[in-house]
């Protein structure tokens, strides 16, 4: 996720901008840049830093002129965090200048054409390509901006909110959207463009929000002329008067970013997978796993190595890895691995999960990987991150910037590159059919619509969570692929609610946790219809016969578990190894509405820091 702000209008539009990318920050703050229209030219300033950092560097360093610009703040997805990567864009005449949020899938086939005929590129971005290609058309087809713009997206394949202006055509903003968000805000002979409604609210709360596939010619004086990019069709802009406050429009109208990013998993999940879930070629694309195949399919085993949610991930995929892949995996906390002198070697693979990709033990461990010989693979959601850094290759989540302590669209994208890994790997070690791996490969598109209807149970987990907010302690239980989700569960319950919970195998009860069961014991149990499912059912019998009270996440459809249960959560049907990207939704929503409900600090938990940069 990046953010993007732009204006055109009577008012100076630097300090516009400038506020409004800090506005913005939330959605990405790796780089920033901004490029003002002064009346000759333009004027460019782009830094590798935070939007205070482009302040500091434009204030010194440009001039600040011009009622037409936009600005930009990165959360890199291609090309790391650097001067060079950080947007704005020119085109190769310097005429264009372009931001852009999301992700070209095809840029490399399109910048080769380009280079072809000449073009060059300064920064490893599909941004700069994407600008070069509108001017190719522009000059090919000798058309206007807004035609070239439209001409040149039909070209493309992927998602992206982009504001572009030529300077020879210095009144108009070209806007176009498919897949990120992008307003425009109406003012009086002015308007504004911004990935949301913050860097404008304060002048105006007339609003376009314009639907996927439509661009517009935003042109001082004029209407905003709406555009469908496909067939050209006009569309009406549908202006909206916005009710919301600053803080309420930075979390996307939810209470708390926690609960935001919970509803962004779908839409984080879709991220991750696009460009690399081919299901029509029958193809998972990893460009770092491409180029070290042999690593892969070579080693004696996977040793995994992470810390908290990420270390769920991890034994998530140590399930899938030998189900699916028949390759031996080993899931280890990173703090301890780095201190137990283990044994590692040249033929084995380590992979590093790690959301900040800042964690302290998780680098450690691979720096104490690597001076042994193993190849390294990281896991990251943060691009140019100390851990992308130091692994030998890796790839990244792109469930965007995460800002609640609680990792949860974390979780769920580093679940699907790991699925995406193992799946490759069990295909090219010829272990899995091509109907099975078809198979996988179609069902994993369906999971993102799977979890928006696994986030329908919301308003029935709040009831639940009513009901238990004041207990003192909480068991969950999953076996198999749901053990992880167990522990997962617990993690959540216990890091933002301050409840003592705890994770455990469902069959592990006899050797212990079963004492603890009494009827002020909610016990919150993964039963879906997969994997050993009637072992489950009758660990329920156990507990209810032992009056604890009992939460079960079930598939949809389920009967037999209602007639036990006290509370039943259904999710949808899905493979077995893709349960855990839905069973973990309804724990997620659980842990927040109590940890709402006992008035904690929901998205900054007591003792807690998103990221443990030291041990
Ligand atoms: C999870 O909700 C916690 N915030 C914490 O356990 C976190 O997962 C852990 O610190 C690892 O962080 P990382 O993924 O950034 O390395």
């Amino acid at each position: 996720m990046c953010g993007i702000v732009g204006y055109i209008g009577h008012r100076d539009a630097y300090p516009i901008i400038i506020k409004g990318l800090q506005r913005l920050e939330y959605r990405g703050y790796d780089s920033a840049g901004i490029a003002l229209y002064d009346g000759n030219g333009i004027n460019l300033t782009k830094t590798k830093g935070k939007v205070e950092d482009l302040r500091n560097l434009s204030e010194k360093g440009m001039s600040l002129s011009g009622t037409l610009g936009i600005g930009h703040t990165r959360w890199a997805t291609h090309g790391v965090p650097n001067d060079v990567n950080s947007h704005p864009h020119y085109s190769n005449s310097g005429d264009l200048v372009i931001i852009h949020n999301g992700i070209i899938e095809n840029y490399e086939s399109i910048k080769k054409e380009l280079t072809k005929r000449g073009y060059t590129f300064e920064s490893d971005t599909d941004t700069e390509v994407l600008v070069n290609l509108i001017e190719e058309v522009k000059k090919k087809e000798n058309v206007k901006l807004g035609k070239a713009v439209q001409i040149a997206l039909n070209q493309v394949v992927g998602a992206y909110a982009i504001a572009v202006f030529d300077r020879q055509k210095p009144d108009e903003i070209v806007v176009a959207k498919l897949g990120s968000p992008l307003a425009i805000g109406v003012g009086e002979n002015e308007f504004f463009i911004a990935s949301d409604a913050t860097p404008f609210i304060e002048f105006t709360n007339k609003s376009v929000y314009l639907e996927d596939e439509e661009m517009a010619i935003v042109r001082l004086g004029k209407e905003i002329k709406l555009r469908k990019i496909k067939d050209d069709a006009i569309a009406y802009p549908m202006i909206q008067e916005l009710q919301l406050n600053l803080e309420e429009i930075e979390k996307g109208g939810y209470e708390h970013f926690m609960l935001k990013e919970i509803y962004e998993q779908p839409r984080a999940i879709k991220d991750t997978f696009r460009g690399r879930l081919l299901v029509e070629q029958g193809l998972v694309k990893m460009a770092g796993v491409d180029q070290n195949l042999e690593k892969f399919l070579n080693a004696n085993r996977i040793i995994i190595v992470a810390c908290g949610t990420s270390w769920h991930a991890g034994l998530v995929a140590e399930y899938i890895f030998e189900d699916l892949a028949r390759i031996p995996v080993e899931v280890e906390y990173a703090s301890e691995f780095r201190y137990r002198n283990p044994v590692i070697g040249e033929k084995d693979v380590l992979i590093a999960i790690s959301q900040s990709g800042e964690t302290a033990d998780t680098l450690a461990a691979i720096k104490l990987a690597k001076e042994r010989g193993a190849f390294v693979f990281g896991v990251c959601n943060v691009v140019g991150s100390s851990i992308a850094r130091e692994t030998d290759a890796g790839a990244y989540t792109h469930a965007g910037p995460e800002i609640g302590v609680a990792s949860t669209k974390a979780f769920t994208t580093q679940i699907t590159i790991l699925t995406l890994l193992a799946l490759k790997l069990a295909k090219q070690k010829g272990v899995f059919s091509e109907t099975r791996f078809h198979e996988f490969l179609s069902e994993m598109e369906n999971i993102p619509a799977k979890v928006e209807k696994a986030l329908e149970s919301n308003p029935l987990v709040e009831i639940i969570a009513d009901v238990y907010k004041n207990s003192n302690n909480c068991l969950y239980l999953g076996r198999g692929y749901n053990f992880p989700v167990a522990l997962e569960g617990a993690l959540k319950l216990k890091e933002i609610s301050y409840i003592h919970a705890e994770g455990y195998p469902a069959a592990e009860m006899k050797h212990g946790p079963i004492a603890l069961i009494d009827e002020q014991m909610p016990v919150i149990v993964i039963a879906t219809n997969k994997g050993h499912y009637e072992k489950v059912v009758s660990n329920i019998q156990e507990i209810k016969s032992r009056k604890g009270k009992i939460i079960a996440v079930v598939t949809e459809g389920d009967e037999q578990v209602k007639e036990l249960a006290d509370h039943v959560i259904e999710v949808p049907e899905t493979l077995e190894p893709l349960t855990p990207l839905l069973t973990t939704i309804p724990l997620q929503l659980l842990s927040y509405h109590i940890a709402v409900m006992r008035g904690c600090d929901v998205d900054q938990p007591r003792n807690l820091a998103k990221s443990v940069t030291v041990e």
